[in-house]
């Protein structure tokens, strides 16, 4: 395997290209490479979701990724999700639901969260725990953030 490559992706719709180790984490691609630090690092193998991220649509563990993974892909972080220098309707609930407190997990949540009602767009609450169980999060109790993300379902599934 050749020491680096180039890696020609695109992260929240911008083609980016750099120099990396084919098995370089995507996490770290993401964070030392282009300086996107709101993906968060918790156990570093794929078991925390704190640094979550959509890849061609789907949610990853962005540690468990190899860059080499990532070459032709879209990816979206955290940053993506607001349009126009805003917070998203679902970084809005989560303000507005006090479901954020140390705000570690809180990137990968909103990852989580946003796939979720995506997919199942009103979410009964056992949904909103199972869609969101690959994430953990130490301070919440969760139960903030499963307001949250109904009280965002409930909106967008209003006529
Ligand atoms: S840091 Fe990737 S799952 Fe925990
Ligand atoms: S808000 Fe602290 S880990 Fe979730």
């Amino acid at each position: 395997m050749p020491e680096t490559f180039r890696l020609d992706f695109t992260v929240n719709g911008q083609a980016r290209s750099l120099d990396t180790h084919p098995m370089a984490r995507l996490l770290d691609v993401l964070r030392e490479g282009l300086g996107l630090t709101g993906t968060k690092e918790g156990c570093g193998e794929g078991e925390c979701g704190a640094c979550s991220v959509l890849l061609d649509g789907r949610v990853v563990n962005s540690c468990l990724i190899p860059a080499v993974q990532a070459q032709g892909a879209e990816v979206v972080t955290v940053e993506g999700l607001a349009a126009g220098g805003g917070l998203s309707p679902m970084q809005d609930a989560f303000l507005a639901h006090n479901a954020a407190q140390c705000g570690f997990c809180t990137p990968g949540m909103l990852i989580a969260a946003e796939d979720l009602v995506r997919r199942c767009p009103a979410p009964d609450k056992e949904q909103v725990r199972e869609g969101l169980a690959g994430n953990l999060c130490r301070c919440t109790g969760y139960s903030k953030i499963v307001d949250a993300v109904q009280a965002v379902a409930r909106k967008e599934g209003q006529p």
